[in-house]
């Protein structure tokens, strides 16, 4: 199964796409993860990064068709994959598909999470993640089971940098001025699913299910 979770910041991408990977046992690829991860490890890419993604900016496309290029000619994409935050622009989505073409792996979905812009501020504004495992929770809506600790892998949570309030209404303005303009390319393709993002976490995910569930 090769599909893309799309959706606004805090639409749920993340949270949705580890369940469905302990679900299938197909990889979550998210673009944020692996830039943080950059970041954290103070690599030259996590330099450059960085001041883009505080700022709640895109990071240059070349630099997301590379990452993206090497990660999905990895061994485990070979079973499929979950795309996360990746495309945001046409130019991602038309490389994605030249990549994609070169190593036979066509699109089977994209899963677009509708969820209203006053909630989107509401979940991002109390998310923490997890330092090493990319993991997210919500103050309120998805406590971990101890206070500040992952339930996954048992390293400590925090807030993103970019979850502060100055640069959440500036990545809502990007994703609305440069990434949702792919809900109608994808459309077009006849590949666009669009579901209900405004539910529980798990309700969302049963939708994803049956929809996945018709593709194989
Ligand atoms: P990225 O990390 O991808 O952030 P994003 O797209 O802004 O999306 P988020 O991670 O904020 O939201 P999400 O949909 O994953 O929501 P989540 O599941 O966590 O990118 C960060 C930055 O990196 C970008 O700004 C950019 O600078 C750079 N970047 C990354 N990819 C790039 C690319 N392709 N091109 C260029 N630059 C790129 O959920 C949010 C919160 O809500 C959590 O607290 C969660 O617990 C809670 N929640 C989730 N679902 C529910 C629900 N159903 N009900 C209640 N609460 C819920
Ligand atoms: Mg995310």
């Amino acid at each position: 199964m090769n599909l893309i979770l799309f959706g606004p910041p805090g639409a749920g991408k993340g949270t949705q796409a580890k369940k469905l990977v302990d679900f299938y046992g197909i990889p979550q690829i998210s673009t944020g993860d692996i830039l943080r991860a950059n970041v954290r490890e103070g690599t030259e890419l996590g330099f450059v990064a960085k001041a883009y993604m505080d700022k709640g900016d895109l990071v240059p496309d070349e630099v997301l068709i590379g990452i993206i290029k090497n990660r999905l000619k990895e061994p485990d994409c070979k079973i499929g994959f979950i795309l996360d935050g990746y495309p945001r622009t046409v130019s991602q989505a038309n490389a994605l598909e030249v990549i994609l073409d070169e190593i036979n792996k066509p699109l089977d979905v994209i899963l677009n999470l509708e969820v209203p812009n006053k909630k989107l501020i509401e979940r991002i504004s109390g998310r923490l993640i997890c330092r090493n495992c990319g993991a997210s929770y919500h103050r309120i809506f998805n406590q971990p089971k101890k206070e500040g600790i992952c339930d996954i892998c048992g390293d400590e949570i925090y807030q993103r940098s970019d979850d502060k309030e100055e640069s959440v209404q500036n990545r809502l303005n990007v994703y609305k001025m440069q990434t949702q303009l792919l809900i109608d390319y994808y459309f077009k393709k006849g590949i666009l699913v669009t579901l209900e993002g405004n539910k529980e976490i798990d309700e969302v995910l049963e939708d994803i299910k049956v929809v996945l569930a018709k593709l194989a």
